[in-house]
């Protein structure tokens, strides 16, 4: 099996612009930089982009402008290829009309249970890095599951670097730093006691709570 580089979790996008499909962007000029080993929560309203910015950090599709970094190298194709290759999918995907440009998930490719575990696996060994990334369901948990996600989080992200898709006050005020996406772009930055005291899209999705 290859051995892929050790990386700190430094994670940088630089001026990243990205559409599914041509002529509609997505996310337009994003500039973010997330140092090694902090957490940040992804807030903004329902289509502003937070999981598409999310799906670019382990390179599932690539930015069509702009490139994201790892500890301030871009990382080559031939990576995502080596962990493809060692989880012995490379060869499914590389068949595929659309190769590794293929969309994946409920509207993509077809794939069998197993070749999706294969992917996954794929996915895991790109990402043995300290990096972790979390799409939080906007689905209201009960008290004490709340309570039990919030405990391991704090346990798992120690020592990683660690984006939330954050709709939970909760996770949110535990975040090093909340960034605020609002069609696309990045609309406000800070803590949560600084953007609840602007008047900006997060102290308005947060006076709605639901919003967020
Ligand atoms: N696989 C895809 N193919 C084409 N368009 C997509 C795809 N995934 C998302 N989009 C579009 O990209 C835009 C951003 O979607 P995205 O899923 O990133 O938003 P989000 O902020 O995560 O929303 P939510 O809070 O509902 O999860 C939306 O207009 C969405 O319709
Ligand atoms: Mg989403």
């Amino acid at each position: 099996m290859p051995v892929l580089p050790q990386v700190r979790g430094e994670i940088g996008f630089h001026e990243v612009s990205f559409a599914y499909h041509e002529g509609q962007p997505v996310l337009h000029h994003i500039d973010l930089h997330i140092p090694a080993q902090t957490t940040i929560a992804l807030v903004g309203r329902s289509g502003s982009g937070k999981s598409t910015l999310a799906k670019l950090i382990p390179r599932f599709y690539d930015p069509q402008e702009g490139y994201v970094s790892f500890d301030g190298h871009d990382i080559p194709m031939r990576d995502v290829q080596d962990a493809t290759r060692a989880a012995y999918i490379h060869d499914f995907i590389a068949s595929l009309p659309d190769g590794y440009e293929t969309l994946v998930g409920e509207q993509g490719a077809q794939m069998s249970e197993g070749q999706k575990q294969r992917v996954a696996l794929a996915r895991v060994l790109l990402m043995d890095t300290p990096i972790l990334i979390l799409d939080e369901p906007t689905a209201a948990l009960d008290m004490e599951s709340e309570y039990h996600i919030q405990e391991a989080l704090k346990t798992v992200r120690q020592g990683r670097t660690t984006l939330i898709i954050a709709h939970r006050l909760s996770t949110i005020q535990t975040a090093d730093e909340i960034v605020v996406l609002d069609e696309g772009q990045i609309a406000e930055q800070g803590t949560h006691e600084w953007l609840a005291m602007q008047d900006g899209v997060y102290a308005h999705l947060n006076k709605k709570t639901a919003g967020i």
